[in-house]
């Protein structure tokens, strides 16, 4: 059965969908779709070979162990996720957004062609977001399907009732379903929470699930306590916090990285745009430090959800596709890395 479950996965990464999150791949009209790879096989699968099926130098991975790493589709600016859906790989991140900050601020990155979302219950800004999507689709600008909303729910009294939680996330977005719910970091209840996430997901309130904050060491502890692969991690990743043997752990587990505070985080951006060697790139290419650190990110496979509430910066986020990084560049961006965390999770 792991083979044929692996074999689906391949041929549907193989093939994106065409509508954004509008179908499941696999779906045929009918209430069929795939199923994904139990949790504990991926681990085994990624621990057995000790690396990428598609790494040099290692012996080929058996048929059934097959994980099949997420590429990201350039022309469509998204990503297959495991769970069958298809996720954009640019977002806006909107971590301290309020009122009608928030509510502008997803206007305009849904103007500009933004169709990732991230926000989160401790955000307090879940009401603001489903109020902003609510509108756009009244007003004709995007068809529900068309975005991806994603949130999460805390350490905690959240983790402990994590259905009541959820339902909670649910209700305050009111956009029907939440394309993709995650646990904002470990917790003594991660896995209950998570398990109460899968049922969600059965029950077709929640599309995809994920761990932001989930490291090698708690990952390998964490999957073989669940049945589902998470289809995304979300972490901190930038050009002074790389996490280069983090990331491909995880893309070896057939999951999706997204990367936090990519532009360095709010208070530390300065240093991060200024920085000599992201400024000569820029100039080369004739766009900005942040256009750079984005493309750096997508070109490494990671999703990119910079924040931010002003719309010149919002479209410019967007504009990271006309442009591409020499290997000697990513090199360069590469050699930048001091292990400088921005924040303790
Ligand atoms: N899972 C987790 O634990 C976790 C933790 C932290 C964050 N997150 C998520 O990650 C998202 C991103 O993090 P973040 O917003 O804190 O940090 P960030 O994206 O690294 O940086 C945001 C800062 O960059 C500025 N900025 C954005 N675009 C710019 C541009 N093109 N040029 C110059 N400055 C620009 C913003 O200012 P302006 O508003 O002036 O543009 C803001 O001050 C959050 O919003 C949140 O959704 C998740």
């Amino acid at each position: 059965m792991r083979k044929i479950f692996s074999l689906i996965l391949v041929f549907l990464l193989a093939f994106p969908i065409t509508a954004c999150g509008q179908n499941r791949a696999g779906e045929t009209g009918t209430a069929g779709g795939i199923e994904t790879i139990p949790a504990t096989d991926t681990i085994e699968a990624v621990q057995e070979t000790g690396t990428a099926p598609d790494d040099t130098g290692s012996e080929p991975v058996a048929e059934e162990e097959t994980i099949a790493k997420a590429e990201f589709d350039f022309e469509r600016r998204t990503v297959m996720l495991n769970s069958g859906y298809e996720m954009p790989v640019n977002g806006l991140g909107t971590y301290s957004l309020h009122g009608d900050e928030c509510i502008n601020a997803v206007k305009s990155a849904l103007l500009n062609g933004v169709r990732l979302i991230d926000t989160a219950s401790a955000y307090g800004n879940e009401e603001e977001i489903g109020q902003a999507v609510r509108k756009a689709i009244n007003e004709g600008i995007i068809q529900r399907e068309d975005i991806f909303v994603a949130t999460k729910i805390y350490p905690g009294s959240e983790m402990e009732n994590p259905v009541q939680s959820i339902q909670a996330c649910l209700d305050r977005l009111d956009i029907g379903y939440v394309d993709l719910m995650l646990l904002h970091h470990p917790d003594p209840n991660d896995v209950e929470a998570y398990k109460a996430m899968e049922q969600f997901v059965e029950e077709g309130k929640i599309r995809s699930i994920g761990l932001p904050d989930w490291y090698v060491e708690e990952l390998t502890e964490f999957l073989p306590q669940v049945d589902t692969v998470p289809a995304v991690v979300q972490n901190e990743i930038h050009p002074y916090y790389q996490e280069s043997d983090v990331i491909p752990f995880i893309q070896d587990l057939g999951i999706v990285v997204q990367g936090w505070y990519p532009l360095g985080g709010r208070g530390h951006t300065g240093d991060l745009l200024g920085d000599s060697v992201i400024t000569e790139i820029a100039v080369a290419h004739g766009v900005s430090s942040a256009q750079v650190i984005l493309r750096w990110n997508l070109q490494k496979g990671v999703v990119v959800i910079p924040g931010s509430s002003n719309p010149d910066h919002i479209r410019k986020n967007t504009e990271v596709y006309h442009f591409s990084l020499t290997e000697d560049e990513m090199a360069r961006i590469g050699a930048l890395d001091r292990g400088e965390k921005h924040d303790w999770y």
